[in-house]
């Protein structure tokens, strides 16, 4: 059975990678309740500021800098790694989301739990196939993003043999495609569909992904810390229910009347849905229905777009 989440309140945590799409969401959530810790390379003051204004306390350090943790606390309870480049320089992204993890976590390795945010990004093009945890990995990413797909690979290695060789309980999430009321993909193509803008996808269609709302993310968290282990437990993370791309730019287009023009790219990135069995097992299913969520979205981000108004969350 699944154990219970873990009980964040109170605690001192540290999350990296404060600032992008996935954990911002999380910060502001956390940092009333906990003694959160933000670490980023905040090269604009205008982040820090932000990041600060929420309740968190700024950690400058650039992950890929071997010196970059002198003077860093050592002493979470929980870290969580949301942090990632995609320079396009293999050098430096490798040395940052791969390097940089080892020493985070070497650093850290008194925490009671590590989580590792990974990608569904890590396994190899299979079609329509929902993809369990042992599926073939492959440079999924490499025409939108050269170093990404293979980063994140190397980071998992990384993660493993850390976690291993220094008994740290450690989580590896596999994530599909996050959203929510601060964007996310189904946003961006909304935009496209605004401007005229042709939205590429591959011409194996339906192109299906596990979208994950945020509230979802925030509920399962404390779910995926408690699950971790030394033999890092590796878990795919995304919405219970797959939808495709062409699916929900129907829905955006019944939301708002604007039409979507597809134009099929072979080169496109193709399905990539999850098997979402094991995830189910550890941490539960999720309860965000995709309308409802991409729903809340349009209200959220751009509601003069909407045909029909008016809300149907519930929260
Ligand atoms: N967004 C998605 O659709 C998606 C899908 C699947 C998986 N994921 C995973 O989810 C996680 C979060 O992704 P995201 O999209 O939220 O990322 P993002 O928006 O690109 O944000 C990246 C974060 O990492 C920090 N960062 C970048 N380079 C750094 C470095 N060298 N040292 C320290 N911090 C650094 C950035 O802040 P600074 O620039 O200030 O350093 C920023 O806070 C990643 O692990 C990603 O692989 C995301």
């Amino acid at each position: 059975m699944a154990p219970p989440p873990v009980i964040i309140e109170g605690k001192k945590i540290l999350i990296t990678g404060p600032t992008g799409q996935v954990a911002e969401p999380v910060v502001a959530a956390w940092a009333p309740k906990t003694d959160l810790y933000a670490m980023a390379r905040f090269n604009r003051e205008a982040d820090i500021r932000r990041i600060e204004a929420l309740g968190a306390h700024c950690l400058k350090v650039d992950l890929a800098d071997p010196m970059g943790l002198e003077g860093v606390p050592d002493d979470f309870d929980y870290v969580l790694n949301f942090a990632v480049v995609k320079s396009g320089e293999f050098d430096y992204d490798l040395a940052a989301n791969a390097e940089g993890l080892g020493r985070l976590m070497l650093h850290c390795r008194r925490a009671q739990a590590f989580l590792h945010l990974s990608s569904t990004a890590v396994y190899e093009y299979a079609g329509q196939k929902p993809l369990p945890e042992d599926a073939p990995l492959g440079d999924n990413h490499r025409v939108m993003f050269p170093t990404y797909s293979i980063s994140k690979i190397a980071a998992e290695t990384v993660c493993r043999f850390v976690a291993r060789q220094f008994d740290i309980p450690t989580t590896i999430a596999r994530l599909s495609v996050p959203y929510g009321d601060n964007g996310g993909w189904p946003f961006f193509h909304l935009l496209m569909m605004e401007q005229g803008i042709p939205i590429e996808i591959h011409p194996e269609g339906p192109n299906y992904y596990n979208l994950l709302h945020v509230d979802d993310y925030l509920e399962k968290l404390p779910r995926l810390l408690a699950v971790a282990s030394s033999d890092p437990t590796t878990v795919n993370f995304g919405g219970s229910d797959k939808t495709s791309i062409e699916e929900w730019c129907d829905f955006l287009s019944e939301l708002t009347g604007l039409k979507p023009e597809f134009k099929t790219n072979p080169k496109a990135f193709g399905s990539l849905t999850i098997d979402v069995t094991r995830m189910h097992e550890l941490i539960g299913s999720t309860q965000i229905p995709w309308r409802e969520g991409i729903r809340s979205q349009v209200e959220a981000l751009a509601p003069h777009l909407l045909k029909v108004k008016g809300g149907t969350r519930s929260n």
